[in-house]
């Protein structure tokens, strides 16, 4: 970049753009070169992703890695050091690495529960933000997320990295250009196993990780945990984790959304399932898995004209979609997870992240869309033009997806103990709006828990309320109680502002 360095355009750039108080880039730039100066924050698994990205792009230096287990820590700083040459500087507690001015973008693998502090922290510490999905762990934290960005002049991308794929742009393009027809509605699909995460109890917590932080926002349980294994089996439990409609679910509710050009809330949620299946698994009638997620979900959203369905299976999935999904994904056995678009005149499937197939009323492929994606780069594209609008994947996007996963869930927590029979079931969830074979959906996921054993009879599916939703306002209008599902108790000092807060 000629006449200014790329780490002063980036810093000027955002001074001359954007409305932001005291951000550290006024502060003075401490940058030993050129580059961006990146801090990772929670580097166990997707983290290393992130890490990897800023390596190979020779735009960015990693300058600070945060991790609350001192070992992980520990291992990526080293790891980087190798292929980088500088080591980077190693934090346990977030802010103060947001104090480094040397730190330009932040981008976050924590667990859910801390995305959106993290990403508030550091927009209002003057970095702009790659955030993890889902972008927040409830519906207000994205709000809040969205205000800061827009307050503080940040970007801020969100880890729904499909948003890149050049697979999944041409045939988003290919179905909004009539591809198929007109289309209305779109199946999300995460058919995933994901076996027990070992019985409810009290266990260790490991003595190399500052408890305090990574519990963060969330109850503090010291001195115990009540799962096995301290990093990534928090997604299955809700203080932390928003199972797998919140986990997976978020690259494909996205692409959904996407595809139908549906810019809102939905209008109504309804979810049915439950977290079944682990006592046949482990053949043990009254075992208690420490999970307290859906690892079974079928969630039905209406938006006027347009529907999305999300079916979650946790459970074993080799032999249990019908012929019609075999089909659509060309597989018979297996994970499937992905979007199948509804239209007129034929079927898109979103196959993979950078596979889509499009078909037509026959089931004859007439188009088929390849290539992978570049979702780092694309947002330090963003973050040297100041222009939100080069975001593939801006935090209002992430927010209108996460909370998808989320109001679904809730539907799924409230209905927690409305245990009911399969003829009930059915009967309740014949009539509610969708543009889907409601039906069909039922004994579709009646006869997957029955091939992995289920005894409905002793473990019946709950059934959860039909929630209407103020997509504007961001509140249930048929049940008050849902509104407190919105948000959390949050732990002082771990408070996530209010969006008129931020
Ligand atoms: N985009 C994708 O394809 C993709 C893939 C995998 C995971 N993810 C997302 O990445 C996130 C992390 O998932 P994971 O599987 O790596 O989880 P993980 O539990 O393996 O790793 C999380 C790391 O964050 C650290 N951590 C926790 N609290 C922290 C804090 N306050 N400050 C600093 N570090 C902290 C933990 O010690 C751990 O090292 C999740 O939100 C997940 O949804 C995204």
């Amino acid at each position: 970049m000629p006449q200014q360095s790329r780490r002063s355009f980036v810093k000027n750039s955002a001074l001359a753009s954007a409305v932001f108080a005291a951000p550290a880039s006024l502060r003075g730039a401490t940058s030993p070169n050129d580059k961006i100066g990146a801090c990772v924050v929670g580097v166990n698994g997707r983290g290393g992703s992130h890490i990897q990205a800023w390596l190979g792009d020779s735009r960015t230096e990693i300058v600070a890695i945060v991790d609350v287990d001192e070992d992980v820590g520990n291992r990526r700083c080293s790891a980087i050091e190798q292929k980088q040459g500088t080591r980077p500087q190693l934090y346990t507690d977030m802010r103060k690495a947001f104090e480094n001015d040397a730190v330009d973008i932040v981008s976050t693998a924590t667990p859910n529960h801390w995305h959106a502090l993290t990403g508030i922290w550091a927009m209002q510490a003057g970095k702009d933000a790659y955030v993890e999905k889902p972008v927040c762990h409830n519906v207000h934290e994205g709000t809040a997320m969205i205000a800061a960005s827009r307050k503080y002049g940040r970007m801020c991308q969100v880890g729904t990295q499909c948003r890149s794929s050049r697979a999944c742009i041409e045939a988003v393009q290919f179905l909004q250009e009539g591809g198929i027809g007109e289309c209305n509605f779109a199946r999300g699909l995460c058919y995933k196993r994901r076996k027990s995460i070992g019985a409810l109890g009290g266990y260790d917590i490991p003595s190399n990780v500052n408890f305090d932080l990574w519990s963060g926002p969330a109850q503090y349980t010291d001195p115990k945990l009540t799962r096995q294994r301290f990093h990534y089996d928090w997604h299955w439990q809700r203080l932390y984790g928003n199972g797998d409609l919140g986990n997976q679910g978020p690259h494909q509710t996205d692409v959904a959304r996407w595809g139908l050009g549906i810019d809102t809330h939905p209008n109504t949620i309804l979810t049915y399932g439950g977290r079944l299946g682990y006592q046949a698994e482990r053949k043990d009638p009254n075992y208690v898995d420490a999970g307290d997620t859906g690892n079974t979900e079928v969630s039905i959203y209406d938006y006027g004209n347009k529907c999305i369905v999300f079916e979650t299976r946790g459970l074993d999935v080799s032999d249990s979609a019908d012929e019609e999904l075999n089909k659509l994904f060309q597989s018979t056995r297996g994970n499937k997870i992905g979007v199948v678009f509804y239209g007129s005149e034929g079927y898109l499937v979103q196959r993979t992240y950078s596979h889509c197939i499009a078909y037509d009323k026959d089931m004859n492929v007439i188009r088929e869309f390849k290539g992978g994606d570049n979702h780092f780069g694309n947002f330090l594209d963003a973050v040297e033009s100041r222009n939100r609008e080069d975001l593939n994947a801006d935090v209002r996007e992430g927010h209108l997806s996460a909370a998808i996963s989320h109001l679904g869930n809730i539907s799924f927590y409230m209905g927690e103990d409305n245990r009911v029979g399969v003829e009930d079931l059915r009967s309740a969830v014949k009539d509610i709006r969708s543009l889907d074979d409601n039906l069909k959906t039922v004994e579709r996921t009646i006869a997957h828990l029955e091939q992995n054993k289920v005894d409905l009879e002793t473990y019946p599916v709950s059934l959860g309320p039909l929630l209407k939703f103020d997509p504007e306002k961001e509140v249930f209008t048929n049940n008050s109680a849902a509104n407190a599902y919105l948000t959390r108790e949050y732990r002082a000092p771990y408070i996530c502002p209010k969006a008129a807060d931020v």
